[in-house]
Order: structure tokens, then C-alpha cells, then sequence
């Protein structure tokens, strides 16, 4: 294979047939798109070669940069290309979660601007967001950047529909398979590959995969953030289900240890994803059908976030103390409290009041007199036992109620006497008109 630019080496990513030995199905043939193959290292390579290839010549004229709302992927591949046609990439994020890739990007000669955000990724219908406000000022006429805007740039979806999803097609003599699994960030993979298989086949299946509520598998959304994307489109799957990062690093070990294929986490979760799907229906099947799930990117990136949630695969003592554990009737047994009664609460008995969003949200408003510990950290120190006394009442908060539930639930198994968890978190309290100050 000789190729005249790197560039050239994007797509016509391996199928491999996984070993039923390992995954169990008996009537199904699961294959792996092995996306991870790409030269940059991900899907994200043709999503991020397609939405700049055109644009290329005019933005080296005009001395544009190379901008961008990631953390992650599309970052890297872009940071490459740009590099590749003499430009400057900059990515613009809310929350570098992974250091290995704010590293990466660095060393690629990224520059990294990281703004105040609410969510992981661009909310578009929230225009107190920060990010909205970046992104409303990039596509403002005569802005001096290329925006390549991969959340609602049809560019993206057509990279899949023009390569990934005929690839698979080709792959498997013309014909679609029956199931088709996918991970869902931009949406654009999943998109573009679902239109293209029902062309050939309005009867294939389509699963999408999004991280479990207030988890984190990074490159994709989570059940709530899923609607917000402007390439998501609901009808593109025929089902949507969460995975849980635990069950994320599960699926992604099965693909390192016994398939030989060098997974991430949203790998792992597809594999997961698709064996959970498909288990059932396995079993009533009387002839052979066929299922493909997408393997986004590379192990190597993740083992930072293995090693905080499943240290004891990195031979370092189990994680005491963590959120992960929880069972549903702990969680379900956590006390929450609304609005009007936490305000009666605060001004009688003073609890603590624990701020756990981001810096940048809690410097914008934060109920008076809260303290704030962004939740990794809250984490961190919950590991190390209860970092308060137990005669202090303690209220904590977050966006939307979610994550401080899980807290308050483990504060209690901790043996928190009284700990409560602020209902509908500091949006809730807000809404309902409560006071909020800035600092
Ligand atoms: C690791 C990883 N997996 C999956 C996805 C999902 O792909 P898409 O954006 O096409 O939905 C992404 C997107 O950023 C990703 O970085």
C-alpha cells in the first residue's frame, strides 16, 4: 500500500469476526469495525478530515485557526491535520477530562482554551452557557477562525455515510447486517453508518449507546445530554441504552485479553452494549444472522480513568469509598430534599453546604455561604474516609440533583448521620426563584 499523504490512509478500516467462543453467541456473527485503525487513532479521523478538506486552501490564505468544541478525538485528528497544511488548531473545551489527551494535544502543538461549561458537550438551546456564547461568536460572519462545528456539521455524518457505512456493506458481500451497534457522541458515526445500512436493508436494527446517568465514558454523551446534539436525530435508532463506565472497562478488557483488539472505553462499551441486545435475542434465533459495533479508539489514552475507577487492573489497591459501588436501593434510600425545605433547613441548623459543580458554575452563582468541591475531587477525598465530622449536617448539590444523590448515599453508608442531597440541584433551586450569589 503506498500512499502520497497520511491523509490517504483514513478509512477502509478492518471487519473482524469476533471468536464465539469468547462472546457466546450461537446464532450470530459479531464483527468488530475496527475504527481504532485509523492513522490518527480514531472514527474521529474522517469525521475531522471531511468537515476541513474542502475549506483547506482558503483558511491557509486567510491564515485562519482551526477551531473546534473537543476534548478528545476530533481535537486530536484535527490538531494532526492541521499541523499537516502548515495552520494552528485550537480546541475549545468546557472540561479536559483525560490528561493523556490534553498532553497529546499539547505535544501535537494544540493550543487548548478551557471555558466554563454546564455540560460535557455543547448545549445549543441553553444560551447562558458559555460555550453557546463561543459558538454563536465563531459563526458570526467575518470571524477569523475555521469552525468546524462537529456537532451540527453535516459534513460529519456524510464522512460515515460516504466511507464507514459502505465499508461494512462491502464487508459483508453487499449485504447490511442485522444489527448495527453504535456509541453515540456527535452522532455523526452513528448517523451517517445507520442511514447507509438502510438503504440496503430497511429492516436492520439499530442500538445506540450513551453513558449511564451522571457517568462518564468519555467521548460520548450520557442519557440526559443525548437530545442535544444537532446532528442527533431519535429516529436514526430503534432503541438507545445506557452503559455504565464499569461496564464499559469490562467490555473493553474482553477486547484487550481475549480478542486481541487494543479498545478504549467506548469500544468496550459497544461490545458490552451489543452483547447485553443481543443475548436474548440469540436465543430464539433458527438461522444465522449478523450484528457489527463500532470500535471507536485505543486503550492507550485510558489508563488514567482505568486506574481511578478499577486501580486494582493496574495492581494498586481497590477503591474504597467510591460512587461506583453503590446499589440501587443505597441510592434509593439517600436523603433528598427540595428547594423550599432546604432553605428552611439551612436557616435553622447551618449544614455545610457542598458545591460540587465545576469552579466556573459556582464563581457564576453558588447559594451563600456553600462551599465548593468540584466532585473528582469530592471523590478523591471521600476515599480517604468521612473529611468532615459526623455531627455536622451536610447538604450537597450539583447541577441537577444527580450526582450529589449518589454522594449522599455513599456519605450515608459511610456512617453520615445526616446528609441530604439538594433535589433538582442548583438548577432546581434557581428555577424556584431561591437566591443565588456570585462571587
Ligand atoms: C472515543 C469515542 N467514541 C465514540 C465517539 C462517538 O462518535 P460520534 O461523535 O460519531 O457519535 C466519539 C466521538 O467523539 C469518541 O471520541
Amino acid at each position: 500500500m503506498r500512499y502520497n499523504s497520511i491523509t490517504e490512509a483514513i478509512g477502509n478500516t478492518p471487519l473482524v469476526r469476533l471468536d464465539p467462543a469468547v462472546h457466546g453467541l450461537r446464532n450470530i456473527d459479531l464483527y468488530a469495525k475496527l475504527e481504532l485503525l485509523n492513522p490518527f487513532g480514531s472514527v474521529k479521523d474522517r469525521a475531522a478530515w471531511n468537515m476541513v478538506r474542502a475549506g483547506l486552501p482558503g483558511a491557509r490564505e486567510r491564515g485562519e485557526t482551526i477551531v473546534e468544541l473537543s476534548s478528545g478525538n476530533t481535537a486530536k485528528a484535527l490538531a494532526v491535520i492541521a499541523g499537516l497544511h502548515g495552520l494552528t488548531f485550537k480546541s475549545v473545551t468546557n472540561r479536559m477530562r483525560v490528561p493523556e489527551i490534553k498532553d497529546l494535544l499539547l505535544l501535537l502543538g494544540a493550543e487548548i482554551e478551557e471555558l466554563p461549561g454546564q455540560t460535557e458537550c455543547l448545549d445549543p438551546t441553553d444560551t447562558e452557557d458559555p460555550l453557546t456564547r463561543f459558538h454563536q461568536e465563531l459563526t458570526r460572519p467575518g470571524a477569523t477562525h475555521f469552525h468546524t462545528d462537529q456537532y451540527f456539521n453535516a459534513l460529519n455524518t456524510e464522512a460515515h455515510a460516504a466511507g464507514t457505512g459502505p465499508e461494512i456493506v462491502a464487508d459483508l458481500d453487499g449485504r447490511a447486517p442485522d444489527w448495527f451497534v453504535a456509541c453515540v457522541g456527535t452522532a455523526g458515526s452513528s448517523t451517517g453508518v445507520a442511514r447507509v445500512l438502510r438503504e440496503y436493508d430497511p429492516a436492520v436494527r439499530v442500538v445506540g449507546l450513551v453513558a449511564q446517568k451522571s457517568d462518564f465514558v468519555p467521548g460520548i454523551r450520557n442519557v440526559d445530554e443525548v437530545h442535544e446534539v444537532g446532528l442527533f436525530d431519535p429516529a436514526t435508532y430503534d432503541t438507545i441504552e445506557p452503559v455504565s463506565s464499569d461496564e464499559a472497562i469490562d467490555g473493553m478488557l474482553t477486547l484487550v485479553r481475549r480478542c486481541g483488539i487494543l479498545a478504549g472505553p467506548t469500544g468496550g462499551a459497544a461490545y458490552f452494549g451489543a452483547l447485553r441486545h443481543l443475548r436474548p435475542l440469540d436465543a430464539e434465533l433458527t438461522e444465522r444472522r449478523t450484528a457489527v459495533f463500532i470500535v471507536c479508539d485505543r486503550v492507550e489514552s485510558y489508563l488514567g480513568y482505568v486506574r481511578q475507577r478499577r486501580p486494582e487492573l493496574l495492581g494498586l489497591p481497590p477503591v474504597k469509598n467510591s460512587v461506583a459501588t453503590l446499589t440501587d436501593s443505597e441510592i434509593r434510600a439517600a436523603t433528598v430534599i427540595d428547594t423550599a425545605d432546604a432553605q428552611k433547613w439551612i436557616a435553622v441548623q447551618r449544614p455545610l453546604v457542598i458545591d460540587l459543580r465545576s469552579p466556573f458554575a459556582y464563581a457564576a452563582l453558588h447559594i451563600a455561604g456553600s462551599v465548593n468541591i468540584v466532585d473528582e475531587l469530592f471523590d478523591e477525598l471521600l476515599r480517604g474516609g468521612l473529611p468532615f465530622s459526623k455531627r455536622q449536617p451536610v447538604l450537597l448539590a450539583c447541577p441537577v440533583g444527580e450526582k450529589s444523590a449518589l454522594y449522599a448515599a455513599l456519605l450515608t453508608r459511610m456512617g453520615h448521620p445526616d446528609v441530604r442531597s439538594l433535589a433538582g440541584g442548583i438548577i432546581a433551586w434557581r428555577d424556584a426563584g431561591a437566591p443565588l450569589v456570585r462571587d
